[in-house]
């Protein structure tokens, strides 16, 4: 697996607050995509682009476009999608798949309550997005079901991750043997007891939609 830790200081100015507890919902939703929009740029990078000759005022211009099958983004549910519109807003051509996956809070372990993804992937570049790489059991599971169904480049999105996140992912993908990024704003230090990212930035899903 690919490791992109994004070093940029709009990034890293835009983390801090994002981290600070007295960022409030709103302004924690507005930072969280336009953090995702910076993140998205380094994610594309290996995106299939196809030549595409287009007219200016002035003559021909041989340029690129984005290579068909389109492009498929999967927010995991629920925090995943408070990073979507940051995403599409770069890629509003991409399709939209959903899974939906609840972490035991004793277990750590993930389940799954939710799934919407197309049946057939292969030939797809997928782009999974998930604010906190913590245990990695979510985004593991997550990116199973891709594979599964014949997704052969995943890039992974992450605002942070763990060590222990990474070491899990890795684990995975060397068992799947399928080429994967991750693309992150920061690795932080490590897992506390209850298997939240330290210093981290609490529970993603709370501090964008509150407490439900
Ligand atoms: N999920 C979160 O929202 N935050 C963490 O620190 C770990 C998992």
């Amino acid at each position: 697996m690919d490791l992109c830790t994004v070093d940029h200081p709009l990034v890293a100015h835009k983390l801090t607050t994002l981290r600070d507890e007295r960022t409030d919902s709103p302004t924690f939703r507005r930072l969280t995509e336009e953090l995702v929009t910076l993140l998205a740029y380094e994610a594309t990078r290996e995106i299939r682009v196809t030549p595409h000759q287009v007219t200016t005022p002035v003559g021909p211009a041989v340029g690129v476009r984005l290579a068909p099958p389109r492009p498929l983004v999967v927010p995991i549910l629920r925090a995943g999608l408070g990073m979507l519109e940051g995403m599409t807003r770069l890629m509003p051509t991409a399709e939209v798949g959903f899974v939906g996956m609840v972490r035991n809070e004793e277990t750590l372990e993930p389940s799954t309550y939710a799934e919407r993804l197309p049946d057939d992937l292969s030939g797809r570049q997928c782009y999974v997005l998930d604010p906190m790489l913590a245990t990695g059991g979510t985004l593991a599971a997550a990116v199973r079901f891709l594979v599964d169904r014949g997704a052969d480049h995943i890039t992974c999105i992450c605002l942070l991750a763990a060590p222990e996140g990474i070491a899990k992912l890795q684990r995975l993908l060397d068992d799947l043997e399928v080429p994967c990024t991750l693309v992150t704003a920061a690795v932080d230090e490590r897992l506390n007891e209850r298997g939240y990212i330290v210093p981290g930035l609490g529970d993603a899903g709370d501090r964008l939609y509150g407490v439900a």
